[in-house]
């Protein structure tokens, strides 16, 4: 089974309503080691070179934070630039990534109708794009993000849903049971990803 890196990002996690569950939800996968960087470096000084260890000891990568300003927070921004390094991400000496798999993990106040496709809308994959073009120069296999719309007025009996279809997507994910070549042309992972988990869990 993959090893599975989540890298969370949220700045106040105490009023976490939604991420708090995802993170209950897959941190109970055995394989998923959750990386709080918020937790970790709330100075912001980021340790490159245990960052580094930490990403070349596991095959899945999962960003997951909520969406502030159509972006993500800006510890996960900072951890980019420090960890990133040429020559050990990209570059042509760089390929300490190369094959693993990097998607988004995403909740917004903004609704799906937000986030489709339409004039003057942006769908969540194409606000993404600096984090695409970055797996790309990383050698990385950019997944669509897995999406939480319409944060405030979710339940919480809706959010469990939404946990429990993440933790469904990760097993299946790490355990080779989804169809890859289908995922990576959608543009989020909504509740049709579900039909792509290829054999009963
Ligand atoms: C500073 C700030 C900026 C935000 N920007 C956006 C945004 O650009 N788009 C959006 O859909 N929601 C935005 N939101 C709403 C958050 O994404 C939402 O509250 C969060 O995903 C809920 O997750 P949580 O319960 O884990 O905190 C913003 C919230 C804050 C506090």
């Amino acid at each position: 089974m993959a090893s599975v890196l989540l890298l969370f990002a949220h700045p106040a996690f105490h009023k976490s309503r939604v991420n708090k569950i995802l993170i209950e939800s897959v941190g109970g996968l055995d394989n998923v080691t959750i990386h709080d960087l918020y937790e970790e470096y709330p100075d912001f000084n980021i340790d490159a070179a245990r960052e580094q260890e930490l990403l070349e000891s596991h095959d899945i990568l999962i960003m997951q934070f909520p969406f502030f300003w159509y972006a993500p927070p800006a510890l996960l921004k900072e951890w980019e630039d420090i960890v990133l390094e040429h020559g050990w991400a990209y570059g042509s000496t760089g390929k300490a990534l190369e094959g693993k798999k990097l998607f988004c993990t995403i909740s917004t106040g903004g609704s799906s109708q937000v986030y489709s496709k339409g004039a003057k809308r942006f769908t969540i994959r194409q606000l993404l794009a600096p984090i695409e073009k970055l797996s790309q120069l990383c050698h990385m296999d950019f997944l669509p993000p897995f999406t939480v719309h319409g944060t405030h007025l979710l339940k919480e009996e809706d959010i469990r849903e939404h946990a429990e279809r993440y933790r469904r997507f990760v097993f299946a994910l790490s355990s080779e049971k989804l169809d890859c070549s289908k995922l990576e042309k959608l543009d989020t992972i909504d509740e049709n990803a579900d039909k792509l988990i290829l054999k009963a869990l």
